[in-house]
């Protein structure tokens, strides 16, 4: 049984001070589950928090990473920095990170070897937009990021990965994708992986959904076994609406 795993991108909010009183409350709110993998991803001049002692039973996500260990590259943060602050996980070719930063498949598939050489598991997103939704291509959009992403990685480190299915019209719009046609690209994605690497490794992949998850739905997306989690934006930021999502995900049916 693949345990669920619920991150929480919190984009480019919150200062340090800011995120040690979110990681005190959220901890304060949320119960111990063997069932959910609890993911917080600050900025990276949060990730301090990692430390504290209320951040003992959550896991950390850097936002993304440069793919060189060290460097003449301003403004970057590598894995071996990230591993060394905590971080467990980190999340690459997120669609803003796509869109608005130049983040191409190439680029994204350096940055998801970067990871894995450093022992960090990368949450990669993939994603169609409306346009590519509407044509009819969201198919073949959703399996050249991944089989992109993926180049060159063994069975072995495939196993660090989960996939995070984000549909770009879906993220931040309020208007999250149906159940159907999350089951659907997951199932692809799933096919492809069992393709790859065998069906043991496809069985054992997590898949989440992100895209307007709110306490509000998150139990309509739990309900489908293709779905592992989720990846959270907007309804992450306030810690109450976080813990009512891992609460209602700790109690769904497996
Ligand atoms: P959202 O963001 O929950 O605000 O739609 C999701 C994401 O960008 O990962």
């Amino acid at each position: 049984m693949r345990r669920h795993l619920i991150v929480g991108n919190w984009k480019m909010h919150k200062t340090a001070a800011e995120a040690a009183a979110y990681v005190r409350r959220l901890a304060g709110l949320v119960r111990q589950s063997a069932k959910v993998e609890i993911v917080l991803a600050p900025p990276f001049t949060a990730l301090s928090v990692a430390a504290l002692p209320a951040a003992r039973r959550f896991a950390f996500a850097g936002q993304d990473l440069h793919w060189e260990d060290a460097g003449a590259y301003t403004g970057e943060i590598s894995a071996p920095m990230l591993k060394a602050l905590g971080c467990r996980y980190v999340i690459l070719g997120h669609s803003e990170r796509r869109r608005l930063f130049g983040d191409d498949d190439a680029a994204i598939n350096r940055k998801v070897l970067a990871a894995l050489r450093h022992g960090l598991r990368p949450i990669l997103c993939i994603g169609e937009s409306l346009g590519e939704r509407r044509r009819g291509q969201t198919t073949r959009v959703v399996l050249r990021q991944l089989q992109n992403g993926l180049r060159g990685i063994s069975k072995v480190a495939g196993r660090h990965i989960a996939i995070a299915y984000e549909p770009v019209w879906a993220i931040g719009t309020g208007q999250a994708a149906a159940p159907e046609q999350i089951d659907s690209v997951h199932r692809t994605i799933r096919s492809c992986f069992a393709r790859k690497w065998g069906r043991r490794a496809a069985d054992r992949l997590r898949i989440l959904y992100g895209g307007s998850v709110k306490p509000d739905n998150i139990i309509d997306f739990l309900g489908t076994a293709e779905i592992d989690g989720a990846l959270v934006g907007s309804a992450c930021l306030n810690p109450r609406s976080f813990a009512r999502i891992i609460s209602q995900t700790q109690s769904a049916r497996q």
